[in-house]
């Protein structure tokens, strides 16, 4: 399996605070890894620099692209930052945290937002259909404004509208936050099946055992740093993952 994403010694700081700690990690095509921690260990941190939309300190990151297998240094040595909307046309998306959708706007707006760098309209409607194909109660809820939905209908319009870039590599960062257990269950098997069909995932969470559960790779981040890795399973099994993560 090809290399999609690779992460060297990536670098974070705050003012005084050094959130992300020489954090490298590398992304097949085709899986799922997830980044499991806890509040404030960094994992947002590391998404949003992957997104270009965190500044990171130091650090290399190299992608490359399913289209055209060229390697494209996103930053690094001297290479110039790749902006954000430079980084969603080459086929990187992120459902942010905290769901952040536009509480004015439909959920059909919202949508439509996430296909902003796009100019394949018959594409785009294609994808739209595929989005309420995975997520039927947006679809029943298409001219409602976001702000109506309920927390776990707003968490599904956000992971909606990253997928409306077509990316190749979708990054959702906590997307089971604040939801009722029925409804992690519901997210994650969606999650599964977006990766079925062959997109690439980056899953950031605090919810290590759902995690875990779905993941091909698995890198725990404490206080910035990455502390263990290895496979979702070996880490499920993991002693130190289990006293400090999955409730012993
Ligand atoms: N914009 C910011 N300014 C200052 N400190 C920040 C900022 N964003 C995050 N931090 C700090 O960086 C650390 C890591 O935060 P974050 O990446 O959000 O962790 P996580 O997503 O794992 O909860 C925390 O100590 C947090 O308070
Ligand atoms: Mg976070």
């Amino acid at each position: 399996m090809g290399v999609m994403l690779k992460v060297e010694k990536l670098n974070v700081n705050y003012g005084a605070i050094h959130a992300v700690r020489d954090v490298s990690l590398s992304i097949g095509r085709g899986e799922i890894v997830t980044l499991i921690g806890a509040n404030g260990a960094g994992k947002s941190s590391v998404i949003r620099s992957i997104m270009g939309l965190t500044r990171s300190t130091a650090g290399e990151m190299t992608y490359t692209s399913p289209r055209n297998n060229a390697a494209i240094p996103l930053q690094g040595g001297r290479h110039s930052v790749v902006p954000t909307e430079e980084r969603v046309k080459m086929g990187i998306a992120l459902s942010p945290e905290g769901r952040r959708i536009l509480p004015q706007l439909t959920v059909e707006e919202n949508l439509a937002l996430g296909a902003y760098t796009r100019e394949d309209s018959r594409g785009v409607a294609r994808d739209l259909s595929y989005v309420y194909s995975l997520f039927p109660r947006l679809k029943e809820r298409q001219k409602q404004k976001g702000g109506t939905l309920s927390g776990g209908e707003q968490q599904m319009l956000a992971v909606g509208r990253a997928l409306m870039s077509r990316p190749d590599l979708l990054m959702l960062d906590e997307p089971s936050l604040g939801l009722a257990p029925i409804l992690v269950e519901e997210v994650f098997g969606i999650i599964r099946e977006i990766n079925a069909q062959g997109r690439t995932i980056l899953l950031v969470e605090q919810n290590a055992w759902a995690a875990l559960k779905i993941a091909h790779k698995a890198y725990v981040l404490e206080t910035g740093a990455i502390a263990l890795s290895g496979t979702g399973s070996e880490l499920l099994n993991n002693p130190r993952v289990r006293e400090a993560y999955l409730g012993g």
